[in-house]
């Protein structure tokens, strides 16, 4: 079955690449629609900056001027984030998004012929940053759908006893839940006991909390414990800068010690530098847009579920949606295309081909989408 979107796939040559859904100008010109009336429901963004990234664009004052390279310590962002996420400055890198910081560890920690454990369905881009080092990509099934696609714990242990990385999500992407309490403690101490028996160094585990803000909880405590640990945050999802690129690692002082020397010395914008230190400051925006989150989700997902549609339980500002089959998840993907509405489709062999991601959006895109469901169900059903 094909992608209803046109997507990249990596010939056996070449190195595995991410694959991104159609831009706003091929869905338009591909099915004759405005380009104003597109509703990207793919990326897990948000509808609309903070209010303050206008004004702090409008006084045009930033951290350098911009005919200059960034300040390639990030001094006051690091400062900010660091007290945001009340850790010590030599406990944090910046990255041009999360994204940069996965790469980041992934040179830091992942020999060619290494072996990274990834516990899929999980976000695309560990196992592209693991197959990029030329590492192994242990995929670990996690649980089924009745149990919240929770982490194996025990398999993901057993695989992690000879591996240099285990790429963590909590929540997870795309499948919406955190892990259950105590889960990701107790994989690490587990981790930690397993290596030392063995005589080796413990994987390094990362935590990848892109979405923590939505949930209000973060294990970034955890690093206290565990020299292995790193927590990847971002300014993307809650605080919906996610066109300024800006991440954080978080972790011990000498992992980020082993983690700098493959910064390169300014990947970030001065631009992006100035707005996320202020939105990072003043969180309103971010709150604002956790609120809307909190208010959309459950009417979003009622609706859905009224139109015939299987949702799944959700912390995030994304919806998981299995359909009957794969076809049809084709099927009604390219309905909502015809719409305007851009999901996230999950390539073919994919665990979760048969499943569409849907972003909550504002109450004006999310109805639209509700109208689009109530329509398309008329064409044949689609709930398993
Ligand atoms: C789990 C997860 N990590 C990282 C990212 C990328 O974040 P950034 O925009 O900060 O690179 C995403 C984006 O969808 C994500 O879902």
């Amino acid at each position: 079955m094909v992608s209803p979107t046109p997507v990249t796939f990596g010939l056996p040559t070449q190195p595995a690449s991410y694959s991104w859904e159609a831009t706003d100008e091929e869905v338009a010109a591909r099915y004759g629609i405005p380009i104003g009336d597109i509703v990207r429901f793919d990326l897990n963004t948000s509808p609309s900056p903070p209010d303050l990234a206008a004004r702090v664009l409008a006084a045009g004052i930033f951290d350098a001027p911009l005919a200059e390279y960034p300040p390639s310590d990030y001094r006051r962002l690091v400062e900010t984030a660091a007290s945001v996420y009340g850790v010590a400055t030599d406990e944090l890198v910046v990255g041009a998004g999360a994204d940069e910081i996965l790469d980041l560890v992934g040179k830091a920690f992942l020999p060619a012929g290494g072996r990274a454990v990834i516990p899929v369905p999980t976000y695309a881009m560990y196992r592209v940053v693991t197959e990029q080092r030329g590492a192994t990509a242990v995929l670990v099934p996690r649980l089924g759908a009745d149990r919240d696609y929770a982490l194996d714990l025990a398999a993901t242990r057993t695989a992690a006893a000879d591996a240099e990385v285990v790429w963590l999500c909590s929540p997870n992407n795309p499948t919406g839940l955190p892990e259950p309490d105590g889960e990701i403690e107790t994989l690490l101490d587990v981790v930690a006991v397993d290596a030392m028996v063995a005589g080796r160094a413990p994987a390094i585990v990362v935590l990848d909390e892109a979405y923590a803000e939505f949930v209000g909880a973060s294990l970034l405590a955890l690093r206290h414990r565990h020299p292995n640990l790193v927590i990847v945050r971002t300014a993307s999802k809650a605080y919906a800068l996610a066109g300024l690129r800006v991440g954080f690692g978080i972790a011990q002082p000498e992992t980020i010690a082993r983690i700098v020397p493959y910064r390169p010395p300014g990947s970030v914008s001065t631009v992006s530098l100035t707005v996320v230190t202020e939105a990072l400051a003043d969180p309103t925006g971010m709150r604002a847009n956790v609120a809307r989150v909190d208010a959309e989700r459950e009417r979003l997902a009622d609706a859905l579920r009224e139109a015939g549609w299987s949702v799944g339980p959700t912390v995030t500002n994304f919806l998981l949606v299995e359909l009957a089959s794969v076809e049809r998840a084709a099927e009604v993907a390219t309905e909502l295309l015809r719409r305007g509405l851009v999901p996230r489709t999950f390539g073919p062999g994919h665990p979760l081909a048969h499943a569409l991601r849907l972003t909550i959006r504002d109450r004006a895109g999310n109805d639209r989408l509700i109208a689009a469901a109530r329509e398309i169900d008329g064409t044949g059903g689609s709930a398993p």
